[in-house]
């Protein structure tokens, strides 16, 4: 097998491994090194702009865990008759996606961004702010909070996918995680999770960890023809 064969087999393999784990070993912990890998391909995905406009929360206390237990209906395996991931996975993420306080063009946090992490030089910082303000404003057309907001959530969908193939790749399981009521989840995060609620909103929740059985049902998808079109 050649070099490039055998990562195409491990890369399929790492995809046809994934599924929504419904319930985890919860005697099992993800050894550090891995969970800080599986973070880093969060951490190294790619954004519109590059302004990673999310928040990586990672939940290992359980009594806050338990805070979210009755709200986050896709997680407490109640639907499925499970002990749910909530409680079982060895590691819970919640992705925070920046609301239009921070990501609005013209922020101040986006200017520090700017600056302090993409390292763009005086001369430049103007072209790209005038870019990214006809981009909000004209081309996509998201200048209200809730469609800014939305607009960070998809970028944390890119890091949420590279985090469980990172994760398949190791073979750790997960289950991404949208079963949860937004406003009750917003409230608690902003009380007891210490969470600036004006400027991030959750987007999306993920459970990481070793499966406690084998998957409930073999894996579906449409045939590559309905979902693929080549012109
Ligand atoms: C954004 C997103 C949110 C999801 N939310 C939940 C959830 O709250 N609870 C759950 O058990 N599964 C959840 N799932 C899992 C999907 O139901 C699952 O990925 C889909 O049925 C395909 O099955 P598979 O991932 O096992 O191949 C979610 C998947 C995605 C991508």
């Amino acid at each position: 097998m050649t070099d490039q064969t055998a990562i195409q087999t491990q890369i399929l393999d790492a995809f046809a491994f994934r599924h929504a784990t419904k319930e985890f070993d919860a005697a099992r912990k993800i050894p550090e090194t891995e969970f800080t890998t599986i973070l880093e391909a969060a951490r190294l995905s790619p954004s519109s702009f590059g302004l990673e406009p999310w928040q990586i929360l990672v939940v290992q206390d359980h009594d806050k865990r338990a805070l979210l237990e009755d709200v986050a209906w896709g997680a407490n395996g109640r639907m499925n008759g499970s002990k749910g991931q909530l409680y079982t996975a060895s590691h819970f993420v919640i992705f925070l996606a920046h609301r239009g306080q921070t990501m609005r063009h013209g922020s101040a946090y986006l200017d520090r961004h700017l600056r302090e992490v993409k390292h763009f030089p005086e001369e430049a910082l103007g072209g790209f702010k005038g870019a990214f303000a006809k981009f909000q404003t004209s081309d996509f057309n998201i200048d209200s909070d809730p469609q800014i907001t939305d607009w960070s959530a998809r970028q944390a969908y890119i890091a949420l996918g590279n985090m469980m193939t990172a994760a398949a790749l190791l073979k750790i399981d997960s289950c991404p995680i949208e079963g949860f009521e937004m406003a009750p989840v917003t409230e608690i995060l902003g009380r007891e999770f210490g969470v600036d609620t004006e400027a991030l909103k959750p987007a999306v929740m993920a459970a990481f960890g070793y499966r406690a059985s084998p998957p409930r049902h073999p894996q579906s998808r449409r045939a590559a023809e309905d979902a693929i079109r080549w012109i």
